[in-house]
């Protein structure tokens, strides 16, 4: 991802900042468009795993829908060009002014994930005169196989409405008169590895599901599957594009689709973790009692991955590839400069001999990590710099030498 004359570049911006290779966001949203069509399945970007004006703007103009879980990144995804009736709106606690807000802008549908929230829908739009589409999230109970706290779809989470309640569901959706029943939505979770298996699964039972409601005479018109491809964190550069033909194989071939019926994904971490990265320089070496650290200008209120899910992320010495012949490796723990002691980017990591004003890069940084970011010790946020627009990004001081 990184040649030399762009470490040369980088030299000059001011650290921490999130660098965008834009090529790679290209070519993955070209995949997942030619693909979208080769598979007849419509794709929603989940603005959630970044909001970054340019990014929404370079998906939104491959024809990709928005897929939001709040009302703010409603209004973003329509700000940066997206039209309305390509913008979906999920999650579990949407507030009125919220509802009002997206049904005003005539969104393509609300994901509904409890009865009570599909009747104050559909409450709000008899008062105010309106109509809203809705489709109902359901919580289909399947092991996603990956972190519990990316974990969606299993009857203790929180999201989706459960089986028992099924029948009231049928009889509400009779009842409401100001809403439009659109379909299904499901989303198990995220990270999710073992593509064939856990996809095939949900496929099979959002089938089931998708027949009990139609024979009691819901027309299901739409099926959206959700997101959660995962992507490759150990081997960035070897899978900068994520298996999405094995996902989409996987969910057609094994969801029995009628006639007119129109499927749909969500993905967010696939379309932008791999062209992420978060670039910081290395401010201290320290030699501890048991350990060496080296300390980056990059914490953990820049990328919250690590502490709060001990998420791995691949750590490269940038300015090592300058250095002429054999380069000695090191085991480092790598930590960033926050009062927190789970302010670490990885224990024990073997990398080549590394300075104090070494470039390190923190990969696969392009999902989760910058829209998580907090100025917790009130640090600055990091920036992002876009790879066709280096010479715009904060210029480096170096107030050490300040004559150079
Ligand atoms: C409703 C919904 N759809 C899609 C996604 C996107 O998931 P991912 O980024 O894993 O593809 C999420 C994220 O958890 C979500 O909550």
């Amino acid at each position: 991802m990184f040649d030399l004359a762009t470490i040369e570049k980088f030299e000059h911006i001011a650290t921490p900042f999130y660098y965008y290779d834009m090529e790679l966001l290209g070519r993955t949203v070209d995949t997942i468009a030619r693909l979208s069509e080769r598979y007849g399945v419509s794709v929603h970007y989940a603005v959630k795993a970044n909001v970054e004006r340019r990014i929404l703007e370079t998906i939104n103009i491959r024809g990709i829908g928005a897929d939001c879980v709040s009302g703010n990144e409603v209004l973003r995804a329509l700000e940066c060009g997206f039209p309305a009736e390509r913008t979906v709106f999920a999650g579990v606690g949407k507030s009125d002014r919220e509802i009002y807000d997206a049904m005003s802008a005539g969104i393509e549908a609300f994901n509904c994930e409890s009865l009570h929230e599909i009747y104050v829908i559909d409450a709000m739009a008899r008062s105010y005169g309106m109509r809203a589409r809705v489709a109902v999230r359901i919580n289909p109970n399947i092991d996603a196989h990956t972190h519990k706290y990316v974990t969606t779809g299993l009857f203790e989470n929180k999201f989706g409405i459960a089986r028992h309640e099924f029948n009231a569901l049928v009889e509400l959706l009779g009842r409401c008169t100001n809403i439009d029943f659109t379909g299904l939505h499901f989303h198990i979770g995220s990270q999710i590895t073992e593509v064939s298996d856990v996809y095939a699964l949900e496929a099979r039972r959002a089938a089931e599901i998708v027949s009990w409601f139609e024979g009691r005479g819901l027309v299901v018109a739409n099926v959206d599957f959700g997101g959660g491809l995962g992507v490759d964190y150990g081997n960035p550069d070897g899978n900068d594009v994520a298996p999405f033909e094995d996902w989409l194989r996987t969910l057609t071939s094994n969801f029995p689709r009628r006639e007119g019926q129109q499927l749909h994904i969500e993905p967010g971490r696939s379309v932008v973790a791999q062209c992420g990265s978060l670039i910081s320089r290395v401010l201290f070496v320290k030699s501890g009692e048991t350990k060496n650290f080296l300390i980056l200008d990059a914490g953990m209120n820049d990328l919250i991955r690590p502490a709060l899910y001990g998420a791995y992320h691949r750590i490269e010495n940038l300015s090592s590839r300058f250095r002429k012949g054999f380069s000695e490796m090191q085991a480092y723990d790598v930590v960033g400069p926050v009062c927190e002691s789970s302010d670490v980017w990885g224990q024990g990591r073997i990398l080549p001999m590394s300075v104090r004003g070494d470039l390190m890069a923190i990969r696969s940084a392009g999902a989760y990590g910058q829209v998580m970011a907090s100025r917790y010790n009130l640090r600055d946020f990091a920036p992002a710099v876009f790879s066709d627009d280096l010479d715009s990004a904060p210029r480096y001081v170096d107030y050490f030498n300040p004559g150079r």
